[in-house]
């Protein structure tokens, strides 16, 4: 539990951050009520946050900082949560006087992204598909497409309705102890889905009922601009997966998750803006086959492995490593990019793929073993030489490589992960 209090133009926050409305109430309060230009959000005594609550805040924190509010953040004294502020981008986001914008190349967390435009949301898109098929292993192409798919609209609603000052802020998560799942957010500091609805369904009397229209099938604010078809997907993918969903706007909050189904509360303070939540579990991905249908019929996106890689059936894939990874030296950097590779190899069933080592430096032992000497075991030797071609290898990298495979294929399968 996490307590919060203010003390002039110093808010606090002490202990566990769960729920993000109490401290943007204070915030709100600080500026509107008693009239600070300048606030400090004093997160010393912060103990854990998580990246839903943390990404509306920051959303918040940029359009006050935006209408010209000087807010500055006290890091959390606990290292490893000012370390996750730093690599999350939250920190950069609260206080860009004190953290650096985060060049962290995680394996399962992408910091939070801002982005203002088509351009940049396609961009931060990309970077996310890219990172979550490096991260997560047996991916599907109903997983990845529907997630993929996910991610775009509600990114996008924030482009097309929210009218939010700061943009949007996207961040993603994967968990893999106890099942398969990747966790999106996507914050705004716009108007919120009830004012929008509203334009179009003047008859919405409030915020919850607003929601709960929100996510249904063909309920737009404007048939000329949209279908409705993006909160309604999202939602289908993410409680067919038995995952999670949450939308959180103006008086509202929309919640559901397997266990207490569907659930729409009304709620005293407000969110200014638009928050959703979105965990799509990947344990069992016939799940998702056919979790996104329109108009009774089933639909299938295109997605980033097709844009990006697939050709024409039959035709090689062009992999060059070095577009696809930035170090050649630890088992750290391999490991995405087999897991990359055997889920690209997975989902394009009838292309074989050619991995070009032009323009590679020297790669070392432990990172050759990584990558070539385990996925030759995992593909098994016929399948590796069927689907797989190395191209343009250095002697040296083509003896390291060699090597590899010759010692993987003595020892077996041990930590094969
Ligand atoms: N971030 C947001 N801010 C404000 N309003 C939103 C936001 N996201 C959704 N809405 C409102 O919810 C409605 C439904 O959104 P949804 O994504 O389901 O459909 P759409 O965007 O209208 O159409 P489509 O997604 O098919 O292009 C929107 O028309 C809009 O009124
Ligand atoms: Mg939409």
């Amino acid at each position: 539990m996490s307590h919060i209090d203010r003390s002039g133009n110093v808010i606090r926050v002490i202990g566990d951050l769960n729920d993000f409305h109490f401290l943007l109430a204070q915030i709100h309060q600080c500026i509107e009520n008693a009239g600070f230009n300048d606030l400090v959000l004093d997160m010393s005594e912060c103990t854990s946050a998580f990246q839903n609550s943390m990404l509306s805040v920051c959303a918040q924190v940029l359009a006050y900082r935006e209408a010209g509010i000087d807010i500055s953040l006290i890091p959390p004294r606990n290292t490893r949560l000012s370390n996750l502020f730093r690599n999350t981008n939250w920190g950069y986001f609260l206080d860009p006087h004190k953290f650096d914008i985060s060049h962290f190349r995680g394996h399962t967390r992408i910091p939070a992204t801002r982005y203002a435009n088509p351009d940049e949301q396609q961009n931060a898109v990309n970077k996310i598909v890219n990172v979550i098929l490096g991260a997560l292993p047996d991916l599907q192409r109903s997983n990845l497409a529907s997630f993929e798919w996910a991610v775009n609209e509600i990114t996008d609603n924030v482009l097309v309705h929210s009218q939010s000052s700061i943009g949007g802020l996207v961040q993603v998560s994967t968990f893999q102890k106890n099942s398969k799942s990747v966790q999106f957010v996507v914050a705004d500091a716009g108007v919120g889905i009830p004012e929008t609805l509203r334009t179009g369904r003047p008859e919405i009397r409030s915020d919850t009922e607003a929601l709960d229209q929100a996510i249904r099938e063909g309920v737009t604010r404007d048939s000329n601009i949209g279908q409705g078809n993006g909160l309604f997907g999202t939602y289908r993918v993410c409680t067919k997966s038995n995952g999670h969903f949450q939308v959180d706007s103006g008086h509202a909050r929309l919640e559901a998750n397997p266990k207490q189904g569907l659930s729409i509360r009304n709620q005293n303070i407000p969110y200014a803006g638009t928050l959703v939540v979105a965990t799509i579990d990947f344990s069992d991905p016939s799940l998702l086959e056919d979790a996104l249908r329109f108009g009774g019929r089933a639909y299938r996106p295109t997605d980033y492995v097709e844009t990006m890689y697939e050709g024409n059936e039959g035709e090689q894939i062009q992999f060059k490593l070095i577009d696809e990874c930035h170090a050649f030296g630890s088992r750290v950097a391999g490991k995405p990019l087999r897991q990359k590779l055997l889920n690209i190899i997975n989902i394009c069933e009838h292309n074989g793929i050619g991995i070009d080592f032009d323009g590679a430096p020297v790669v070392s032992s432990s990172f050759a073993d990584e990558v070539f000497g385990k996925l030759f075991l995992q593909l098994g030797p016929i399948q590796f030489m069927q689907r797989v071609k190395l191209i343009n290898m250095t002697d040296t990298v083509e003896g390291l490589v060699n090597k590899a495979i010759a010692q993987r294929m003595q020892h077996g399968t041990a930590d094969l992960d």
